[in-house]
Formats: C-alpha cells, structure tokens, sequence
C-alpha cells in the first residue's frame, strides 16, 4: 500500500493528513489573525502580511479538493459566483466565451447582465450537441467555454473529451461547473478540461450550513495567475471558520456521494413509474439522453440530484410540493436533509425551465422513507 498513492476515500478521512502543527492535534487549527509580523529587517519570515491575499486555514481545504480533483492547484472562495466571477473577470473585455443553454441560472444571468456590460460576448449553445459547439467556435476569438455537467435543472450532460477537444481546438480553454458530480464522480482534468468550479456551498461543505466556492486548475500558467491575483484584488474570500467547516464537510464526501447517489437511482426508477409524472430526468435512468455519456465519465454513480415533471403542469407541481412532510421546500442542494423546489418559481420571469418541473436534491434520509413521502404527496394529487 504504501507505494499505491492513496485513494480518494483515503485523501478525504484524513484532510491529507492535516494538523495542529502546535498541539499535534488530528485537527488543523482555524486562524483567525488578519495581519502577521514584519521582522526587524523589514522582512515577513512567514511569506505572509495580510490575510485577503491568503490564511493558512485556506489551505487544507485547498490542497485535498486540488489532490482529489487531479489537479494541480485549488483556491477557495467566498461563494461558488464569487469562483465563477474570478474566471470570466480573468477574461479581457472583448473576448468571445461559450456557456451552455442549460446552466445554473445564477451565473447564466452573471454572463447575460454583469458580463456582457463588461464587455464579454456572451453565446449561449446546446453543449450536448458537439456540432452546435463546433459552429460557435470562433478560433483566436473564442478564449473561454463554460460547461456544467449534469447541468442545473435538467442534468443535461456533456461530454467532457469532446468539449474539451472542440475548444482546445479553437484556441479556447474549457472550465466545467462540476458542483453536482464533485470529484467523488467525475474529475473534468482528466477528460481534458483546464479549470475545474464548485459550489462548495453545495455537497463539497454538505451540511447546509457554509457559503463557499473554489477553483481548481489543471496546470499553474498565467492564466492561473492572473486569477490567484484577481482573489485578492476582488476580496472575495472565504472566512476563517467558513474554511474550516469546509475542511470538515469535505471528509465525508465520499460517503456521502455514494449514499445520495444509490438513493436517487432507487427514488428515480420508482418515479418513472407513477403515471402522473410526465418525465423523470436523472442521468442515471437507462433511457436519459445523457446516460451513455455520463456512463462514461462518472464512476461510482450519477449524483443526487433528479428533476420530475408533473403530467398536470405547474398547478400539480406546486401541489405536491406543498402536500410532501419530509421533503423541505427550499432552494439549493447537497446538504444532509432532501429538498424540493418548483425551479421557474426561483428562476423568475425569464426562466426557461418547464413549469411542471420540480428540482429534488436527494439527501442521507432512508430512501424508503423519501419515497413513502413522495407516494403519500402524490397520492393526493388525485
Ligand atoms: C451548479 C451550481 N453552480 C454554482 C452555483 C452558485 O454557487 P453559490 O450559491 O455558492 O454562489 C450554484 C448555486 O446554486 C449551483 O447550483
């Protein structure tokens, strides 16, 4: 074992084997100093001298996502926009990038108003269609595309050899959303892609309790660079504690991406056969459009994350959003506790998302207990 690099179970129990370099304690300490000593000779022996640019308890959670991701450095946020924000400011005004159709809305509507204003051309294209990709292109003016797989809120998956191959081709680089797969399923690096973003809000943290984002990237070149610099220059960093709590969360990921993802395999196939949902959409299920593709490039199983359209529309869904006990209505994804949310209705006015479509992110509950809520809820819809 020893010579065998250890594997992902084994990064996330033991944080990399981070401590107390003080106390030896198996926990790393949280450190809350925002300025440190300059020596008589004008010098900071520490490398450091403010904590915007950087704070030690950074870089625990750093080093296991970059370890974890395959890459070759990570930077934490203060929020998976603020990540996102670092990349497209990286940009310079007047260049060309490519975001999918299907996307977490949030940063799709960054990319429609605050990106564009600065001078992004922003094109929004079908990522699963390689040959909608390949006519966008613009080769020397195309610099970023912008992919996330299984994609907010239908679990649109792209194939990420492909897309990288089609950018990389054009000159551009490739930055995947990776947030609902994280590492434990799918490491973008592998397939090619540059940049790797989370929501480390989401499964990353997994407790519902810290707002967080992170970078990961495949090699330290300028580009990588001139984003380490923007952190500072932006300020949007993470809080100490925040950091810590992260640290935290991440060593249970493997665990617990395995659990969600068996248990939303196991409530999808029981949906798919309620008749008065109109569409499951799960990556996982034999006959999504995505399934081959996510075969390919998840292990380990296909997430948590599913979406249900009702047959009756956007009144049904409402309705069985009210009518679940167990299931709490509310936004975001990837905590412990399952969520259920009527999508259009946070996206507002301009969201393209069916309006029968209800967003269920799976949690560590009893999947029998899940499913038994589910039935009761639509049994009532009758
Ligand atoms: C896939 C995805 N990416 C990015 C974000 C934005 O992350 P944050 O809320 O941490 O800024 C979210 C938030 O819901 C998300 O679901």
């Amino acid at each position: 074992m020893a010579s065998d690099r250890p594997r992902p179970d084994t990064l996330a129990a033991q944080a990399l084997g981070a401590l107390d370099p003080v106390g030896h304690g198996l926990v790393p300490p949280v450190h809350v100093a925002t300025t440190y000593l300059r020596d008589p000779d004008n010098q900071y022996r520490s490398g450091r001298s403010y904590a915007r640019p950087d704070n030690p308890s950074f870089e625990p959670p750093e080093r296991l996502l970059a370890a974890l991701e395959g890459g070759a450095a990570a930077l934490i946020f203060a929020s998976g926009t603020a990540a996102a924000v670092a990349v497209f400011t990286s940009l310079r005004p007047g260049d060309h990038v490519i975001a999918g159709e299907v996307m977490y809305y949030g940063i799709q509507s960054w990319l429609r108003g605050p990106g564009r204003a600065w001078g992004l051309e922003v094109e929004l294209v079908d990522l699963t269609d390689p040959a909608a990709l390949a006519a966008a292109l613009r080769p020397g003016r195309t610099r970023l595309v912008w992919a996330e797989t299984p994609a907010n809120p239908t679990w649109a998956i792209t194939d990420l050899a492909r897309t990288a191959a089609l950018a990389h081709g054009a000159g551009a680089r490739l930055a995947v959303d990776s947030t609902v797969a994280t590492p434990i399923l799918s490491r973008p690096i592998e397939h090619g892609a540059d940049l790797v973003m989370h929501s480390a809000t989401k499964y990353l943290n997994g407790h519902s309790d810290v707002v967080a984002g992170a970078l990961v990237t495949a090699k330290i070149d300028e580009d990588w660079q001139r984003i380490v610099q923007l952190r500072k220059q932006q300020g949007a960093i993470l809080g100490a504690f925040e950091a810590w709590l992260l640290l935290r969360g991440m060593r249970t990921l493997p665990l617990r991406m395995r659990q969600v993802s068996r248990s939303a395999a196991r409530i999808a196939l029981h949906l798919a056969q309620n008749t008065l949902i109109a569409r499951v959409r799960y990556p996982g299920l034999p006959d999504d459009p995505g399934n081959a593709i996510a075969a390919r490039q998840m292990q380990g199983g296909f997430g948590g994350m599913l979406s249900i359209e009702l047959a009756d529309g956007e009144e049904a869904a409402i309705a069985l959003a009210a009518h679940v006990q167990l299931w709490r209505r509310a936004t975001s994804l990837g905590g412990p506790e399952s969520l259920i949310e009527h999508r259009a209705s946070i996206e507002g006015p301009d969201s393209r998302t069916p309006r029968s479509l209800l967003r269920l992110s799976v949690g560590l509950e009893d999947p029998a207990d899940l499913i038994a809520d589910l039935d009761q809820a639509l049994a009532r819809l009758v």
